[in-house]
């Protein structure tokens, strides 16, 4: 979960620059597409689609009011040139606007947004009709299934509190402002990811539409060689209408929070801590500590040159039962302690509001262990580099997850696209670069130094890359975000071929580059 508004709350500032200063110059692989295709109109796309689309339904281009939350982005360097949306009223206007000539005359790509949260620069690569799925949030509950049919465009904060109040619960992104199929596409990591595994391990069954237009249902018995790429590279195949996905009933209370404030010099206690107890339950983390986050981070109120560390553990179930776990990070020594029991909607909605936009510098990790002498090395590059550049200073982070992982680890790695099953920790650096700072290449440097010293402490390993994460980066080679094992590329552009024979699911982590 990348979450800016809580830290920038908690120290005072604004997410939202006040005044718009024009950008500093953007690295080539920010810009937006070279090969502009030509423009499209919101009454051409009215024209063609207008009179096939159920009522409701709405196609606007940037005169509308609508214009500015449709097309607004988490991470503003994330530049597609919508053109046109067009926001579907019913699941079945998506396979109409799918058929629709306007895509046969012109070779646009499809982009569908569902709540803008995903960061890739490879959606720059965009020109053309966007396909807005807000209107598609429908959750039917299906109770002697033990199942939910969600509709495409559903999103945690509505889920989260739909299901409590119905009884149930079920794995979402840990973030209230991300989709649920955004994340469920390339993995999505939650809250009940030691449990239950990740958003798509869950899902069941898929209703799509395929490239031409074509409705199909994917399960295990219909179309299973789909269902396996629509589980961790789905980006690539399909526009999902709805899904069915199973719910468990509630069963938890209450979850227990506790957070600490460490100084620097606890760090490596802090690490060899953090390393045993992910081991602690057999060999693994317990799997009702759903997660704890942490960052290496300046606190100005503890120092105003020494970072400090910031780490909040998420757990599922009463105090008692938590503290026992968390014993030995109680004997650290923390400067300050947070600790409060809540339902799981409001631990959920802990983020909540954290979806405004801003330019982000990011880049990323999956490893299996924290490496001590790399974090202390990463703390290092942290402090000298926040001395050099004071105006990033206030937003700069370096965030470690630590999801439970039981859940996800039950299922075989090869049964579905999603590769890094191994994996324990996603890390990530990530800074606000205010608008006329001229500091994005600094930002960009201070990212990739971040993610080379994290891949430096696991030498035997190769690097990976979370694919909801992936910033766009040359560096961030496809196979260590679809996996090494050369089978897994091959299977995924086998199933293009035969799936999106033109490629027109390419802007999101595409497998195959360019037209
Ligand atoms: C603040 C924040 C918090 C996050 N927290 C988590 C987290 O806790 N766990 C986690 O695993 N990840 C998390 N992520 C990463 C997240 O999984 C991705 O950013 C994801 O792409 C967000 O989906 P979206 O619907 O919000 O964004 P969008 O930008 O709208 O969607 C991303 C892409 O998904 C595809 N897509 C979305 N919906 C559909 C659909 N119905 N049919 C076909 N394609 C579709 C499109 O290709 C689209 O470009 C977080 C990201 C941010 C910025
Ligand atoms: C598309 O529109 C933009 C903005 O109006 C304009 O700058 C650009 O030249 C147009 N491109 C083409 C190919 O017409
Ligand atoms: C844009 O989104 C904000 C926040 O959700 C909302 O308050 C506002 O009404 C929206 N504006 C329009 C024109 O829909
Ligand atoms: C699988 O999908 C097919 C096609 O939509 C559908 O007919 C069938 O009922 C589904 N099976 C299950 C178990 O959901
Ligand atoms: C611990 O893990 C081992 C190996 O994975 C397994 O055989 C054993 O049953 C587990 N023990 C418990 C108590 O879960
Ligand atoms: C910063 O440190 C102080 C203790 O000096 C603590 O009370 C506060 O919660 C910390 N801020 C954050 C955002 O963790
Ligand atoms: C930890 O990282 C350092 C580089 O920072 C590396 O030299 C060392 O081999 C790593 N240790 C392990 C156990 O991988
Ligand atoms: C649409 O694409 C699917 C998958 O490639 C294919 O099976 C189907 O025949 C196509 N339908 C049409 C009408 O071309």
């Amino acid at each position: 979960m990348l979450s800016f508004k809580f830290i920038l709350v908690a120290y005072g500032l604004l997410l939202v620059p006040q005044s718009v200063i024009s950008s500093p110059a953007v690295p080539r692989y920010f810009q937006r597409s070279l090969f502009s295709r030509g423009n499209i109109s919101a009454t051409t796309v009215e024209t063609e689609l207008g009179p096939q689309l159920s009522s409701g339904s709405l196609v606007f281009g940037p005169d509308s009011p609508q214009w500015s939350n449709a097309t607004s982005r988490f991470d503003t360097l994330v530049r597609p040139d919508v053109q046109v949306v067009v926001e579907p009223a019913s699941e079945a206007d998506v396979s109409k606007i799918a058929r629709s000539q306007l895509w046969t005359k012109a070779p646009f790509g499809f982009l569908v947004r569902n709540r803008g949260h995903g960061i890739t620069t490879s959606l720059s690569a965009f020109s053309g009709i966007q396909i807005n799925m807000n209107q598609l949030n429908g959750v039917s509950i299906l109770p002697d299934e033990g199942t939910a049919i969600l509709q495409g465009g559903t999103f945690a904060r509505d889920l989260v509190p739909t299901l409590w109040d119905a009884g149930y619960v079920t794995t979402t992104g840990a973030s209230p402002c991300v989709g649920i199929i955004g994340p469920a596409l390339g993995g999505g990591y939650g809250r009940y990811s030691g449990l239950y595994g990740l958003v798509l391990d869950d899902i069941l069954h898929y209703n799509v539409v395929l490239a031409n237009g074509t409705e199909i249902g994917v399960n295990e018995t219909s179309h299973p060689d789909l269902l396996w790429a629509l589980k961790g590279a789905g980006h690539n195949f399909a526009i999902v209408t709805s899904v069915v996905k199973k719910i468990y009933p509630k069963e938890i209370d209450t979850w227990h929070y506790h957070s600490y404030v460490w100084t620097q010099d606890k760090l490596e206690t802090a690490f060899e801590t953090l390393n045993g107890f992910h081991k602690s339950d057999n060999g693994t983390t317990p799997p009702k500590m759903g997660v704890n986050y942490g960052s290496i981070i300046m606190n100005t109120s503890v120092s105003t040159t020494e970072a400090v560390l910031e780490w909040s553990f998420y757990y599922a179930g009463p105090a008692g039962e938590a503290e026992e776990i968390l014993k030995p990070f109680n004997a650290i020594g923390a400067v300050a302690e947070d600790v409060f029991d809540a339902s799981y909607p409001e631990v959920s909605s802990l983020t909540d509001g954290n979806c405004a936009g801003a330019p982000i510098a990011l880049a990323s990790v999956l490893t299996v262990e924290y490496n001590i002498t790399a974090e202390r090395a990463l703390y290092e590059l942290y402090v000298a580099n926040v001395a050099r550049y004071p105006e990033l200073a206030a937003t700069a982070y370096a965030w470690h997850e630590g999801y439970a992982t039981a859940g996800y680890q039950a299922v075989p790695s090869d049964s579905t696209a999603f590769a890094h099953r191994e994996e324990n920790h996603i890390m990530f650096f990530a800074t606000v670069v205010p608008d006329g700072s001229g500091l994005l290449d600094a930002a960009m440097t201070w990212a990739k130094d971040s993610r080379d010293i994290w891949n430096g402490g696991q030498p035997d390993r190769l690097p990976a890359t979370y694919v909801n994460y992936a910033a766009g980066h040359d560096y961030e080679a496809l196979d260590s975000i679809y996996g090494y094992e050369s089978w897994r590329l091959e299977r995924l552009r086998g199933l293009k071929a035969e799936y999106d024979p033109h490629n027109r699911f390419r802007f999101y982590v595409p497998v195959i580059c360019g037209q």
